[in-house]
């Protein structure tokens, strides 16, 4: 059997062709659009390879974190050796904080340029879902776009996962460019979020198609939980910077295009922009549109948004397709290398949103590394956005595991953006600007505005017992409160802050 010339095949075949080591580079950027029946089955052929006592892991590469059927699986399956650029799985997140995986950390925005120009070797196949591919080898991607055009194109061999159950409309709101090669790559012609500059289709050689794998899954979104009180009071003081920003003249009257990070916190802080009565109805330029973004571009207040992926509920998803015309002419769906372009989030003056692990007294700010060691999840796009925002905010809840970690601390134990591009730091307890700040100011401020009350003083003590200096840093006690955290579990330990606090009280200062 075929479909359009090219063979139909199993996905357990399409596994058996795929040898130990091989470097497969996967659909997907979040769940959408992932790649879902192949993975499964290089799962099982893991699994009985290893049972034979046969070696059998992959290098794989995706746009970005991916769906269950991807990560989850194929690391419960022992099948991952090499992993870039980014993931959120909690089994391979343990593989890899165990050293057993090596995982390279990246920009999302440099995925296709690494691809195209070689700079992570041969990309042996690429497994790409698909709603559609035509004989001359036009692509029609689904719900993410991600770096499957690069994949395309680079690939020796591709795998088409042609998927029944995703409505083939979805095309009509891609815009899909390869940017042209270096030194002759003119700037990205856009002057509009939803200006559209390419085509709607991705591009294979069709020679290199050695097969179609029929599929009919939806994405597999996880379910986000209402706001909490903290991410609620995270998302009102944006909301109120926004519009006092905008009073002033510092953000225009119109506002300007938005980039939100994913989870919870991001929801909030959209409902909350979509609530305010002083904030206009705006767009977005940005790398995933998530579920709240969707209601309020139902409701009107989001006018249209540039995007790389929809990760949506099952019943949003249905409301896309039945509300097609309407969706089609507020959507687009770019690749990550334009979606995350940074010449692009300059031009266009995005205000960008992203969340923070930790952020240190001086504005540097952990995304990615648990006490500078262990890895969450990785930079995903925060950095592609933050580095040239018109205004760059960092958020997050100012103390977590339920106060045992201040989330504002001395130093950050690993930078992935360092003050030289952190603006805003927002916790539940307040704002702080840091913009035209000194080092000194920015951490008085940073204490007042976003510590936890149980650690402000520790801040200020660690600040004022530090010496004059630049910036003021005691290189011996730097990382105290993170050596409790690992010590006693917590950073609050009887032996730490608290006792330390006596003694710089005792002393003369
Ligand atoms: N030290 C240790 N653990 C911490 C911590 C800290 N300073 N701060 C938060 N955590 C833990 C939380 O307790 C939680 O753990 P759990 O899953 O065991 O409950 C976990 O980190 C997630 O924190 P949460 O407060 O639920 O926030 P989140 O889901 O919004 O995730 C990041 C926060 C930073 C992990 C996440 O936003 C991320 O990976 N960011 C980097 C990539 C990025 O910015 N992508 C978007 C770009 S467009």
């Amino acid at each position: 059997m075929d479909y359009e010339g090219f063979p139909v095949l199993e996905a357990d075949e399409v596994a058996g062709l795929i040898p130990d080591g091989a470097m497969v580079a996967f659909s997907g950027f979040t769940p959408a659009g992932a790649a879902k029946a192949v993975p499964e089955a290089l799962a099982r052929r893991a699994r009985q390879d290893h049972s034979a006592g046969l070696p059998y892991a992959l290098r794989v590469l995706t746009g970005a974190s991916t769906g269950r059927s991807l990560d989850e699986t194929l690391a419960q399956a022992e099948a991952i050796r090499w992993r870039a650029p980014y993931q959120s799985s909690r089994t391979l997140r343990d593989q890899i904080n165990r050293g057993d995986v090596d995982f390279v950390d990246m920009h999302l925005s440099d995925v296709p340029q690494f691809t195209l120009f070689g700079f992570f070797g041969k990309i042996d196949f690429a497994v790409i879902e698909a709603s559609e591919i035509t004989a001359d080898g036009r692509v029609y991607l689904t719900n993410s776009i991600g770096a499957s055009p690069a994949f395309l194109h680079s690939a020796e061999h591709v795998i088409i996962e042609l998927n029944r159950g995703q409505s083939r409309r979805i095309a009509e709101m891609s815009d899909i460019v390869i940017p042209k090669t270096p030194p002759y790559r003119p700037a990205i012609d856009l002057d509009h979020p939803l200006q559209r500059i390419g085509k709607p289709y991705a591009r294979v050689d069709p020679d290199k198609v050695i097969g179609i794998v029929e599929t009919n899954e939806p994405d597999e979104a996880t379910a986000f939980t209402e706001a909490n009180d903290v991410n609620k009071a995270i998302a009102r003081h944006v909301a109120e910077f926004f519009a006092a920003e905008i009073a002033c003249g510092r953000i225009p009257r119109e506002f300007l295009p938005i980039q939100s990070g994913v989870g919870n916190v991001a929801n909030a802080v959209l409902e909350a922009i979509g609530e305010h009565p002083d904030l206009p109805d705006f767009t977005m330029y940005t790398e995933v549109l998530q579920s709240s973004a969707f209601e309020l571009m139902l409701q009107g207040r989001l006018k249209g948004a540039s995007t790389c992926a929809l990760v949506l509920s099952p019943k949003q998803m249905q409301q896309l397709d039945e509300q097609h015309d309407f969706f089609s002419s507020r959507l687009v769906l770019r690749p990550q290398d334009i979606s995350n372009n940074p010449a692009a989030v300059r031009q266009l003056g995005i205000i960008s949103m992203n969340t923070a692990l930790e952020v240190d007294i001086f504005a540097h700010v952990n995304s990615t590394h648990v006490c500078g060691k262990r890895i969450m999840n990785g930079i995903g796009g925060s950095g592609d956005f933050t580095r040239n925002a018109y205004t760059s905010i960092f958020m997050c809840p100012s103390v977590a595991k339920g106060g045992s970690i201040s989330a504002i601390v001395p130093m950050c134990t690993h930078i992935d953006h360092s003050e030289h591009s952190v603006q805003v730091i927002v916790t539940e307890q307040g704002l702080a600007d840091l913009r035209g700040l000194a080092p000194k100011q920015r951490a008085l401020k940073i204490i007042e505005r976003c510590a936890h009350p149980d650690y402000r003083d520790y801040l200020y003590r660690y600040l004022c017992d530090s010496g004059a200096s630049h910036i003021q840093h005691d290189l011996t006690r730097c990382f105290k409160l993170h050596q409790n955290f690992l010590q006693y579990g917590s950073m609050l330990h009887e032996d730490g802050p608290a006792s330390e606090i006596d003694r710089i009280f005792s002393a003369s200062f």
